[in-house]
C-alpha cells in the first residue's frame, strides 16, 4: 500500500490517458544523437528539479554501442556533494527484474540439483513450511511465474513488511494471517512479499544468499561492479572510493518546506522486491543484455530472456499513453509506446525513485536515477524518449502536465478523505465516540501486520496536530524500517478514517483508510478494525492487548 511501491508507480498514476495517431518518423542516425548535451536539456532538467522538488538525478541513454551518462544537482544538500553517472541509489523495484533473472539460472540449469525447477514450479513445493495462505488452493498451486507476474490472488498487504521490521523469512511467514482478494491468475494485483517469497525460494534452494548469487551469477559477468544487495557494503564501498558516492535519500516535508534527510537506517532490508543499490552507468549494462540477448556474454540465455520479457499478465490500462496491452512479464513490465515495444520497470523507496526503460527494436534504452519520492524522473524519462523518436510538439506525452494531475488528485483524495471513504456519513448527525479518547490509547495487535501503539499525543513531540478533531495516533510497536505512523480522524461513533503516512513529507504515498473500533460488552475497547490493505474494503482485526 503506502508507496512503496517498490514498486511499480503509485497507484494514484492508475488515471489518465489516450493517445493520438502514431506517425513513424525518421531516427537521428548514430552520429547526430547526443541526447544530454543541449542546453535547452539542461534548462529542461533545472526546471524540472526544481518544480518537483528533487534535489539531484543520474541520467543514462545507450543508443547502439553508445552510451551518455550525466549527473545533474546533489547526492547530498548539506555537503553538496555532486550527483555523477557513477552516484549510487536506491533501486527499488528494478530490483524484481534481477529476481526474475537469479531464478532463470535456476529455471534454465542443467545441474541435477535443480532439475525439478521450471517457471511452473509451485513455490509451495521449494518453500512448503514458510509459504502458507489462507486459501489451500492457492497455496499449492501458485507457481514461481504467478509470483513474478502478479497474478497470485495476493493483493499488497505492504504494510505486513513495512509496519515492523521482519526477516525475510518472516515477511513470507506472515502471508499466512493476510487475505487473498482475487482468485488466483484473475488479476494483476501488484504484490512486494511475492517477490520476497522467490527470493526466499532461491536462497532456500541454493543455500546461498542472495546477495552472492546476484554478484556471482549476473553483476560480475556483465561488468556490473559498482551494484549491491546490502546498504553496508555499498557504505563501505563508498568510503573507500573518492569516484563513487552514495546518494542520500530525500523526503520534502511539506509543513516545515524543508529537504528531510532519510536515515540509512530506515532502507528496506534487501529482499527480492527491492533492496538492489546501483548507479546508471551499471544499470546501462543491465539494459544492454536486454538489447542483445543473444550476445555471447550474457549470463542469461536468449530463451531465459524471451520468458522474462514476454507478457504473462496483462495490465489494467495504466498512466502510460500506451497505444497497446500493457502487460507484466517477469520482473519487467511491457507496453508500446508510438507502435514501439517498450520495456522496463520503475521503482520507489523511501526517498529514491528509479526508472529504467528501453525499446528493443531501436536498440535505445534508457535508466534514470533520483533521490527524492517525486514524479522527475518519470517526466526526465519521457522526454528523453520522445526527443529520441523525434516526436512533433503537440504529439508528446506530456509527463509533467500528468504528474501534477496525479499531485493534485491525491491532494484531494486526502482532503476529501471522509467523503471518499464515507459517502453516507452526515456530519450535522455525527454522534461522539462511547468513551473518552484515553480509553482508546494503547497497544493493538494483528498477527500479519504486528502492532500499533494508538495514543492521543503525537510521538515523538508530543503535540497534537492542527486541524485534526479528537484525532488519535498510530505508531507501530516495534521498530519498523519505514517511518510510519497514522493520524487517526473521527467520523462518528466508533466510525474513524486514518491517514497513514511514511515519514515527513511523503504524502504521495500516503493512504487513507476506514477504521473501525469495537467496544465489548464489559465497556472496553476490544479492537480496532482497519482498512490496512487499501484495495480491499475488508478491515483487518487488530486486537487490544494492552
Ligand atoms: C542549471 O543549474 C545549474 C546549477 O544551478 C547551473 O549551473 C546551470 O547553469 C543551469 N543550467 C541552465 C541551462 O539553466
Ligand atoms: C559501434 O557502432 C559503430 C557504428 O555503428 C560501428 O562502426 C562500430 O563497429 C561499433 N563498435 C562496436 C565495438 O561494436
Ligand atoms: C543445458 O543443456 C542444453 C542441452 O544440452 C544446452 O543447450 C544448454 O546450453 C545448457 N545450459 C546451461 C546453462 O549449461
Ligand atoms: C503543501 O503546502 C501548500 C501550502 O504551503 C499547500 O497549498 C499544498 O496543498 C500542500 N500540499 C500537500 C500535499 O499537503
Ligand atoms: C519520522 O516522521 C516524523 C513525522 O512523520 C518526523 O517528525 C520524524 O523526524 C521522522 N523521523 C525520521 C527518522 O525520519
Amino acid at each position: 500500500m503506502l508507496l512503496f511501491h517498490l514498486l511499480c508507480l503509485p497507484r494514484a498514476l492508475a488515471v489518465l490517458t489516450g493517445l493520438g495517431s502514431v506517425k513513424q518518423r525518421p531516427l537521428q542516425s548514430p552520429h547526430e544523437y547526443d541526447p544530454l548535451a543541449s542546453h535547452d536539456f539542461e534548462a529542461f532538467i533545472n526546471r524540472t528539479l526544481d518544480e518537483f522538488l528533487t534535489p539531484g538525478v543520474a541520467i543514462a541513454v545507450v543508443h547502439g554501442n553508445k552510451t551518455f551518462s550525466k549527473g545533474y544537482g546533489y547526492a547530498n544538500i548539506h555537503t553538496h556533494d555532486p550527483v555523477t553517472p557513477r552516484t549510487l541509489f536506491q533501486a527499488g523495484s528494478t530490483t524484481k527484474s534481477f529476481t526474475a533473472a537469479t531464478m532463470s539460472k535456476l529455471v534454465y540449469s542443467n545441474e541435477s540439483a535443480y532439475a525439478e525447477i521450471s517457471w511452473t514450479t509451485k513455490l509451495a513445493d521449494l518453500i512448503r513450511d514458510d509459504f502458507v495462505l489462507h486459501d489451500e488452493y492457492a497455496t499449492t498451486h501458485i507457481t514461481l511465474a504467478d509470483a513474478l507476474s502478479h497474478r497470485t490472488g495476493m493483493p499488497r498487504h505492504d504494510l505486513v513488511w513495512t509496519i515492523s521490521d521482519p526477516t525475510l523469512k518472516e515477511q513470507v511467514r506472515q502471508l499466512r494471517y493476510v487475505p487473498l482478494s482475487h482468485e488466483i491468475r484473475t488479476e494483476w494485483q501488484y504484490c512486494n512479499l511475492m517477490f520476497s517469497a522467490v527470493s526466499l525460494a532461491i536462497e532456500t534452494v541454493t543455500g546461498t544468499a542472495m546477495g552472492t548469487l546476484l554478484r556471482e551469477w549476473i553483476w560480475q559477468p556483465l561488468g556490473m561492479h559498482e551494484t549491491f544487495y546490502s546498504t553496508s557494503e555499498t557504505l563501505a564501498f563508498t568510503e573507500q572510493s573518492d569516484q563513487v558516492n552514495m546518494a542520500r535519500g530525500y523526503l520534502y516535508d511539506n509543513y516545515t518546506k524543508v529537504q528531510v534527510e532519510v536515515p540509512y537506517s530506515d532502507l528496506p532490508p534487501a529482499n527480492g522486491a527491492g533492496g538492489v543499490i546501483s548507479n546508471v552507468l551499471d544499470y546501462i549494462r543491465w539494459i544492454r543484455m536486454f538489447l542483445h540477448p543473444s550476445s555471447s556474454s550474457n549470463p542469461i540465455s536468449a530463451s531465459a530472456i524471451k520468458t522474462m520479457t514476454s507478457a504473462h499478465m496483462l495490465m489494467a490500462p495504466e498512466w502510460r499513453p500506451s497505444t497497446g496491452a500493457d502487460f507484466y512479464a517477469l520482473g519487467l513490465i511491457g507496453s508500446v509506446y508510438r507502435g514501439h515495444e517498450l520495456l522496463g520497470h520503475n521503482g520507489a523507496i523511501n526517498g529514491y525513485m528509479t526508472d529504467m526503460q528501453w525499446v528493443p527494436e531501436l536498440d535505445w534504452g534508457v535508466v534514470i536515477m533520483q533521490n527524492a519520492y517525486s514524479l522527475a524522473a518519470e517526466i526526465v524519462l519521457w522526454r528523453l524518449l520522445d526527443d529520441f523518436l523525434l516526436t512533433p510538439e503537440g504529439e508528446r506525452f506530456d509527463m509533467a502536465g500528468t504528474a501534477r494531475q496525479v499531485q493534485a488528485k491525491k491532494i484531494e483524495q486526502l482532503e476529501s478523505a471522509r467523503e471518499i471513504l464515507y459517502p453516507e456519513a452526515d456530519v450535522s448527525a455525527a454522534v461522539g465516540p462511547a468513551l473518552p479518547l484515553s480509553a482508546y490509547e494503547g497497544l493493538y495487535h494483528h498477527p500479519g501486520y504486528k502492532g500499533l501503539r494508538l495514543s492521543k499525543s503525537r510521538e515523538p513531540d508530543g503535540a497534537a496536530l492542527p486541524g485534526a478533531p479528537l484525532p488519535l495516533y498510530a505508531n507501530p510497536a516495534t521498530r519498523s524500517y519505514l517511518n510510519i505512523s497514522a493520524t487517526l480522524h473521527h467520523v462518528s461513533g466508533e466510525h474513524w478514517w486514518a491517514q497513514v503516512q511514511s515519514g515527513p513529507g511523503s504524502w504521495l504515498a500516503d493512504e487513507v483508510m476506514r477504521a473501525r473500533f469495537e467496544i465489548g460488552a464489559n465497556g472496553k475497547v476490544k479492537g480496532l478494525g482497519l482498512q490496512a490493505e487499501p484495495a480491499m474494503a475488508e478491515l483487518a482485526w487488530f486486537e487490544k492487548v494492552e
